[in-house]
């Protein structure tokens, strides 16, 4: 859109309507335009942008298949199961339909080990995580006051939480050099910002297992967590959305076993989930918000009226959930496939010499590219992120893009794609870095022999010709490279 309609949009809409709180222009969304506008397909566009942006669980899909087969009943469109077409298809009221609460909560319950027991009387539906967040955010926060946010978070967040309630998120910094561990003080020192900031939090969103590290977070942690929202006296908001992709030990430990082990008002605890990942149903846009707290299970429950579940995906999602053999197979399926996709992947990375952030969840891993920086800036991240888009041909998410503090740090999801493809993603990565290192070693060589020259010349100056010699710089000058800026 030009300056000019911009202007006039900007006085016959809403605020709302013509903010950038969406977040649509971030470096985040703009990958997913380079992948949109040039999609990687093995026989028709082999030279394709592969989308490495997208955290999506398409491991299981077999599984789902199979069991969908196997029960024509739960679906309503199905000869076996037409029968129930009309009590589904009426209107029902916003409490959901009982049997899919219960299988939710059965679900969520397996999902932690059977550690903890969750009343189907406080599961409310929304439309996925992403509608559960800003109910949340509507009942417990009004505009202007704000959460905290250990850094990175998922970009999500700024839109689910902020846009249209008004409400802020405020930055809690983790760093590398624990692992972007969420300590109490920094906990202590973003909370004094805020109020130095003129700023009322109001509460802490955390999201375990992280979106973008794929760590979990462990016991000790959570427990000064649980304290720090308690002495402050604000809500915890932990998003568990991942807790059924962790793959390895340490184990995932939910909030919901946390509060049975250390003092606390659990009236401030909520907990947001979905099927999107877990199970890999994102378009089904199952969101929970599972609160200790009756004032905001029944806000949210009035709330959701604007952004319910269908009741033919609840139908079916309750004969799936109901299925106690399908789902304890599919769990642990599903992990170890994770598993085996992320041992593949990190070892390929491990190959070329690219570290990850040890992970033992999620979709995705957290990959360090600090030394392929020109200089330790975001304006180099976003440099090299260019670069990995046109010539890698591989979408991969920024750090920026995730209020990383440091510079250097990307997001690549491997679980939405087969294994042919991310066997031509990591040859890729392959070819691009070795070329890099390839031009770096010819740079360093280069340099040496500038040097030689010099030296030469000062003893004498009849080597001015293979001087000049020296100095002629190939086409393909390889001071360019990042890889060689990076070794300044
Ligand atoms: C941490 C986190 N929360 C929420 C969401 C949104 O999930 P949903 O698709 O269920 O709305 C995502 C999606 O990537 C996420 O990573």
């Amino acid at each position: 859109m030009d300056l000019k309609s911009m202007r006039q949009q900007t006085q016959i809409l809403s605020k709302i309507a013509t903010n950038d709180g969406h977040g649509e222009n971030s470096a985040y969304f703009d990958g997913w335009k380079a992948y949109d506008n040039n999609p990687f397909h093995p026989k028709h566009n082999p030279q394709g942008v592969i989308q490495m942006g997208l955290a999506e669980n398409q491991l299981c899909f077999d599984l789902i298949k199979n069991w969908v087969l196997n029960n024509p009943k739960a679906s309503i469109c199905t000869p076996q199961g037409a029968e129930e077409f009309k009590d589904i298809a009426i209107y029902q009221d916003y409490h959901g339909l009982p049997e899919f609460r219960t299988a939710v909560a059965r679900f969520m319950e397996k999902v932690r080990g059977d550690t903890v027991k969750f009343d189907p009387d406080r599961i409310v539906m929304s439309g996925g995580a992403t509608g559960a967040h800003e109910i949340l955010a509507f009942c417990l926060v009004d505009p202007g006051e704000a959460f905290l946010v250990p850094t990175p978070y998922y970009p999500g967040f700024d839109r689910d939480l902020r846009w249209r309630t008004g409400v802020q998120l405020y930055p809690v910094v983790c760093e590398s050099s624990n692992d972007f561990k969420v300590t109490r003080t920094a906990l202590e020192s973003a909370y004094k910002k805020a109020q130095e900031d003129n700023i009322r939090v109001k509460g802490l969103l955390i999201n375990n297992p992280s979106n973008p590290l794929g760590t979990v977070l462990d016991r000790d942690t959570l427990h000064d967590i649980v304290r720090f929202v308690n002495d402050k006296n604000i809500h915890l908001v932990c998003d568990e959305i991942y807790a059924a992709t962790v793959f390895s030990q340490p184990e995932f430990i939910s909030i919901a076993q946390i509060i049975q082990e250390v003092q606390c008002n659990p009236d401030r605890i909520h907990i947001v989930y979905s099927l999107s990942k877990d199970l890999g149903f994102p378009g089904f846009r199952v969101g929970i918000i599972y609160s200790y707290n009756d004032a905001v299970v029944s806000c949210a429950r009035k709330m959701s009226s604007f952004g319910l579940v269908s009741t033919q995906t609840q139908h079916l999602i309750a004969a799936m959930l109901s299925d106690k053999e399908f789902v304890e197979n599919f769990i642990l399926e599903s992990s170890e496939r994770l598993r085996k996709r992320h041992e593949s992947f990190t070892r390929g990375l491990a190959q070329v010499g690219i570290e990850t952030l040890k992970s033992n969840g999620g979709l995705f891993v957290w990959m360090n590219l600090r030394n392929l920086l020109k200089e330790p800036t975001f304006a180099a991240e976003l440099e090299l992120w260019k670069m990995i888009i046109n010539e890698m041909k591989l979408n991969v998410s920024p750090g920026c893009s995730f209020h990383c503090q440091e510079a250097g740090w990307f997001r690549v999801c491997f679980a939405n794609m087969d294994d042919e493809t991310m066997r031509v993603a990591l040859m890729r990565i392959r070819t691009s870095v070795l070329q890099w290192k390839g031009m770096e070693a010819a740079a360093a060589a280069s340099a040496k022999k500038q040097k030689q020259c010099r030296r030469n010349l000062k003893v004498s100056l009849s080597f001015r010709r293979g001087l000049e010699d020296c100095m002629i710089s190939s086409p393909h000058s390889p001071m360019n490279s990042p890889l060689v800026q990076a070794t300044n």
